[in-house]
């Protein structure tokens, strides 16, 4: 099969989704859903503490990077097909233009390490401290971040149970391309928007 010249950016090379949990002036929990999002090591970078990071990139201005920026901490919670229409509404309802955002929560949990919301349904939770901002110009900026802690559902460390089995139970959701949602098992999940209805 030959290959043709395209420009459809990352469709085919699926990004895992997670919802990014900030504490608002207010005391209140915000979350927004986010896609890119990959790891790094920061060992070298900054040579105390964990190395293991993360870099996440925020385009245009929205309450998550405000609140990212103020308070250099964050959470990162991994979406499941059952978070996915909370999720979907996350990432549609902007913080800033609807005060009201979080009428619809999931169970909101403290970080065991920092400050941080984080989402009990949620598998997997990362918290995330910022070292380093990369202005690239046109309010698109990147964070690169160091893990400080992560939690994981208890059954998701049970080494008897072989890895893919574990991996298969946790049903995440991945940004396929061509704005749809799109399961590990490959169903169709969904255009962005369209989880949310069922709310
Ligand atoms: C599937 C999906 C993935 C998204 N990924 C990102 C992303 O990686 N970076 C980004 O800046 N915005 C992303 N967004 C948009 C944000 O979720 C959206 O701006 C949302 O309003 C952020 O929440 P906030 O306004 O409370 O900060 C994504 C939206 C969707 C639907």
């Amino acid at each position: 099969m030959s290959k043709v010249q395209v420009k459809n950016w990352n469709d085919f090379c699926p990004q895992q989704l997670f919802l990014y949990g900030t504490y608002r002036e207010d005391g209140t929990p915000n979350f927004g859903l986010f896609c890119w999002f990959s790891y790094l090591y920061a060992q070298q970078i900054k040579d105390e503490g964990p190395g293991m990071g993360v870099m996440v990139s925020i385009g245009g201005e929205k309450l998550t990077k405000d609140l990212i920026r103020k308070n250099g901490i964050f959470s990162a919670n991994l979406v499941t097909e059952e978070l996915l229409p909370l999720a979907d509404y996350y990432g549609v309802v902007g913080g800033r233009e609807h005060k009201d955002k979080m009428r619809y929560s999931p169970t909101v949990e403290k970080g065991v390490v920092l400050n941080v919301p984080t989402i009990a349904e949620s598998p997997v939770s990362m918290e995330l401290q910022v070292f380093q901002e990369i202005h690239l110009g046109n309010n698109n900026d990147v964070f690169l971040c160091k893990i400080m802690g992560e939690t994981m559902r208890e059954d998701l460390t049970d080494k008897d149970v072989p890895f893919i089995d574990r991996f298969k139970s946790v049903k995440q959701v991945l940004a396929g391309g061509e704005q749809r949602y799109v399961s590990t098992d490959g169903r169709d999940l969904g255009a962005w928007g369209e989880p949310m209805k069922s709310l």
